[in-house]
């Protein structure tokens, strides 16, 4: 006869020296967008705007991809917002989380998307894609940035209403806030644009820059380097688009250790 199994034979095995944290909510929006929520280890430190590389175990081994942090450095849980990608080595897996799942993260968070990587400036623009909203998730929710800017421009474009719903809801929660709605007071502006549905605003965010739809209807006056700042998250053309249109208005890309008047980062793929 076998011996009876012990418990440690069901446990799934957790690689060394990551986080292994617990699913506490999670909600999907569409059939390709979700968020969840998890527990925050107590060493885990990020700057608002960062990416942490966010696993589970495939079989037996670990699968990561790189996710931006969500939520903002202060909140004492982590949130992030998802694709699912039906064939995707992660994400397949990571959209059938539920609460009280294990979810990996590896121990170092990085990134360019930090509030340390502008210099000084009055109006910071935000512009997303898709998921590449997730880092200003983050930031919007940070104080810090209102102590920056006197204005924030959070733009997010999708290809239909349905994706836009991650945007709207972070916005009510911080309207509702009972700390943050008194620090982002009207400060904050979110414009959403959608491509191929009708919308209030319809069209790629290049295209509305371009015609000068997008400062027209916020009552902006067009980017000026002097007080304008830029951060730029989507897919490779999307960056690269915008970031021409930057650089046309005379905005020059930062980085932590050299801090100027825009930043870019590529938002999470696969
Ligand atoms: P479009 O519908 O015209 O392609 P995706 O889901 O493919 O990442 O796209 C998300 C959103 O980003 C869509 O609304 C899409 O518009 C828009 N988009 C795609 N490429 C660019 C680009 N090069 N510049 C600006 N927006 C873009």
């Amino acid at each position: 006869m076998n011996a009876p199994a012990k418990n440690e034979d069901f446990a799934v095995k957790i690689p060394d020296g990551v986080y292994a944290e617990t699913v506490l909510a999670v909600e999907h929006y569409t059939d390709r967008l979700f968020r969840f929520r998890m527990t925050r280890p107590a060493g885990f430190r990020f700057r608002s705007g960062e990416f942490a590389m966010i696993g589970l175990m495939v079989g037996d081994k670990p699968v990561y991809r790189a996710y931006s942090v969500a939520s903002p450095a202060w909140d004492e849980e982590l949130e992030f917002f998802s694709i699912k990608v039906p064939d995707g080595p992660l994400t397949s897996h990571l959209q059938k989380i539920k609460p009280g799942d294990t979810v990996l993260m590896r121990k170092k968070p990085t990134g360019t998307l930090v509030l340390d990587a502008l210099t000084p400036g009055k109006r910071l623009y935000m512009f997303s894609t898709g998921t590449g909203i997730a880092p200003f998730a983050s930031l919007i929710r940070d104080p810090e940035t209102y102590e920056k800017f006197d204005e924030v421009i959070l733009t997010h474009t999708c290809r239909e209403v349905a994706e836009l719903k991650y945007g709207f809801d972070l916005v009510e929660e911080i309207r509702n806030h009972e700390f943050l709605a008194e620090i982002v007071g009207d400060k904050l502006k979110h414009y959403p644009t959608v491509t191929r549905e009708e919308f209030s605003h319809k069209g790629r965010i290049t295209d509305l820059m371009t015609s000068g739809k997008l400062f027209a209807d916020l009552g902006v006056p067009p980017l000026d380097p002097a007080t304008d700042r830029g951060m730029i998250c989507g897919s490779t053309d999307m960056l690269k688009d915008t970031k021409a249109l930057l650089e046309k208005a005379g905005l020059t890309e930062g980085a932590n250790n050299k801090p100027a008047e825009f930043v870019i980062e590529r938002a999470f793929v696969g």
